[in-house]
């Protein structure tokens, strides 16, 4: 009776699970190797002057004239095939030039945007990474903060967490108190525009350390949610745009970012399992701010519709989230691509591919979703900067209005 189930039990001790563990970060390390052959690190895009001038939203004609005024700036190199090609530092360093009067004006700070749901796999990662590529692409220089111990955005910049991720890289010694600011943790990444505070499966501590501390702290006047923001002070001048990416549950770590973003960007996609689990965000998200006696005002709290499929299933879900979030469904969607998920394959975003990968159209329609994302959160970012030169004291506006003349 009981030969026919044989077989059929694969037991596992503790031990057996840790040698699993191990086998399993090895052949992570191994895929990575393979995939981003023959440097294991990830490289950075080159762009055509079309790319450029695109960028600029020029013409041709004019983004040439205006280069060639400016010869202390990049002219980048000619291929035989007669293209030019600028690589991404240079292109930067141009767009930043011919995009000036769209960028952050002197004195004004970063704005933080947090990427949240607490539902899994709804593009939070993709997003944060992408929108970080897209706004250093218009121009900006980005702080990405991965605050999810899964590190999946700290993987996307080419990262393997286990081996090149240090406690000390990471928002640990500022939840544990080691640290005041978030400054020692940054890193450079292979992204020009692009620096990291990283993630590793040491985050999960978070979750332990910082209730500890609210009990151990309170007469000193602790807020476990506010370490984050605190953390971030020290760095506001540096950035234009600090993005967090959270983890698909309200944890300690994410309730920080939260309450460290001037706005929240919610990727939804419009399928009815996300669609419903979506709305506990809200929920779950005012009833704690309610515990906590927390007060603020975001600047906006933002739904994505993300991996959007053109069939009329989606099309229904769509028509609920509209009458749920009306306005506050971004002018935007991402549409489901092949090249999104193929790109991630390679640890990597549309951004990295190749243009002569897949079609031209498919990887520029999902380019355009992208890059229309990161144009409308630097319009947001805008206004908040306008904002912030309204309510700066009338000393400080003269200051540097002479310091423009
Ligand atoms: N527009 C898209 N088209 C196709 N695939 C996508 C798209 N956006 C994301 N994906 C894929 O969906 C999967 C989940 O995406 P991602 O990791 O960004 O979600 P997440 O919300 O960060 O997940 P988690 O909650 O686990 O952190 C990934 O494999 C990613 O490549
Ligand atoms: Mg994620």
């Amino acid at each position: 009776m009981n030969d026919i189930f044989d077989g059929v039990l694969q037991p596992m001790d503790l031990e057996d699970i840790r040698r699993q563990a191990e086998v399993a970060a090895d052949m992570v390390e191994k895929v990575r190797r393979t995939v981003l052959a023959p440097t294991a690190k990830k490289l950075p895009p080159l762009l055509y002057q079309k790319d450029l001038y695109e960028l600029c939203e020029l013409e041709r004609g004019a983004f040439v004239y205006r280069l060639k005024a400016s010869p202390e700036l990049p002219q980048g190199t000619t291929l035989p095939n007669r293209r030019i090609e600028f690589t991404l530092a240079e292109s930067r360093q141009v767009i930043r030039e011919l995009r000036a009067p769209s960028l952050r004006p002197v004195g004004r700070e970063a704005v933080v945007i947090s990427v949240a749901n607490f539902k899994g796999g709804v593009g939070k990662s993709t997003t944060a990474m992408t929108m970080a590529q897209g706004l250093s692409l218009l121009g900006h220089q980005v702080l990405l903060i991965d605050a999810d111990p899964q590190a999946s955005l700290t993987t996307l910049t080419g990262l393997l967490p286990e081996h090149e991720v240090g406690e000390g890289d990471t928002i640990f010694p500022l939840m544990v108190g080691e640290e005041t600011s978030i400054r020692s943790a940054i890193r450079p990444t292979y992204w020009d525009g692009i620096d990291l505070v990283a993630a590793s499966a040491d985050l999960f501590n978070v979750e332990f350390v910082l209730p500890s501390r609210q009990v151990k702290e309170l007469k000193h006047g602790f807020q476990f949610w506010n370490v984050l923001n605190l953390g971030i002070d020290d760095v506001r001048e540096d950035y234009d745009f600090v993005i967090i990416d959270t983890s698909p549950a309200l944890s300690y770590g994410t309730v920080n970012a939260l309450f460290a973003s001037n706005g929240i960007v919610v990727p939804l996609p419009p399928n009815a399992l996300d669609y419903s689990s979506g709305a506990q965000f809200w929920s779950l998200f005012s009833d704690l701010s309610d515990r906590l006696g927390i007060v603020k005002k975001f600047d906006f709290v933002n739904v994505l519709l993300s991996r959007v499929d053109p069939d009329p299933a989606s099309a229904v879900v769509k028509r609920w989230i509209f009458s749920t979030y009306g306005d506050k469904v971004m002018p935007v969607e991402i549409p489901r691509t092949i090249v999104t998920s193929n790109a991630s394959t390679a640890f990597g975003t549309v951004f990295d591919r190749p243009v002569t990968e897949h079609s031209a159209k498919t990887r520029a329609r999902a380019r355009d979703a992208y890059f229309d994302l990161a144009k409308h959160v630097e319009r947001l970012g805008q206004a908040i900067w306008a904002r912030q030169v309204e309510q700066t004291p009338l000393s400080l506006t003269m200051r540097s209005t002479s310091e423009v003349n």
